[in-house]
């Protein structure tokens, strides 16, 4: 915006953009869910937990297809000037992010794999598979207890995460009023429509 112009700016590619948006706004419905569904009343309790495992099965796809896409297409360097310890900063940070798409979701799969208690109902449609597990019980149990762990710390890591992230998108539009933001915005919204 500010000082960034059309003929200069290199932007995310459209499927990156919409990933990020797509992805990012069902993450932000999906945490707080996820933190409270087990007390919700019982009468929408079974239809959240079902939804929340549906759609993180769907996001676990999206974060697949994600990260592929990414690693055939190169995110649009940092802007010049940013110091070094930022750009370490940045390129840490949207890793894990990465790495927070991809486990969260695995990570309840397996759980409820693990366990086998209740079918994932599939958005009424079906019923979502079970991930495989090993014949050993002892194991399977193992797994069930680790994935439960990891999804449920990673949830809290991801919370610290994303609260950065914003706010590091926030700095860089306004106080160093660079492109960084506007670049992950869709050309819709982006005042010249560059
Ligand atoms: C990106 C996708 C996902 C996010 C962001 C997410 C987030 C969360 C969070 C923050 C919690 C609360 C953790 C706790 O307090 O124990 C939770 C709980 C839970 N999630 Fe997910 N989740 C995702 C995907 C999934 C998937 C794919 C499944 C299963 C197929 C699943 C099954 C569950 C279950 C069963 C619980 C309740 C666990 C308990 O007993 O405490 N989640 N989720
Ligand atoms: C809360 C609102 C959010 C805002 C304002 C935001 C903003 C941004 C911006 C501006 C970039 C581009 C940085 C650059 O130009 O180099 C970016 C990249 C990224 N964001 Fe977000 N984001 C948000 C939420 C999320 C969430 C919830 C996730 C996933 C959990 C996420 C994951 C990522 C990743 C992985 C990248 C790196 C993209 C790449 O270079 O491949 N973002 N975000």
């Amino acid at each position: 915006m500010s000082t960034v112009h059309a003929s200069t700016l290199r932007r995310y590619d459209p499927v990156a953009v919409f990933l990020h948006w797509a992805i990012a706004l069902l993450i932000i419905v999906m945490i707080p869910v996820g933190l409270t569904m087990e007390d919700w009343p019982i009468a929408w309790r079974f239809q959240a937990i079902n939804l929340h495992k549906a759609t993180g099965i769907c996001i676990l796809a999206l974060s697949v297809f994600r990260l592929i896409w990414r690693l055939m297409n190169p995110a649009p360097a940092l802007p010049d000037g940013m110091p070094g310890w930022q750009r370490w900063a940045a390129h840490l940070s949207h890793w894990l992010l990465y790495a927070f798409i991809i486990l969260m979701p695995l990570s309840g799969w397996l759980m409820v794999s693990a366990s086998a208690k209740y079918p994932i109902v599939f958005f009424g449609v079906g019923e979502a598979p079970f991930l495989p597990m090993p014949a050993d019980a002892a194991l399977t149990k193992f797994i069930g207890g680790l994935a439960h762990e990891v999804h449920e710390y990673f949830g809290f890591v991801a919370i610290a995460l994303i609260l950065v992230h914003l706010g590091a998108a926030l700095k860089h539009h306004l106080v160093d009023r660079d492109a960084v933001l506007v670049r992950m915005l869709p050309r819709f919204l982006t005042q010249r429509g560059e």
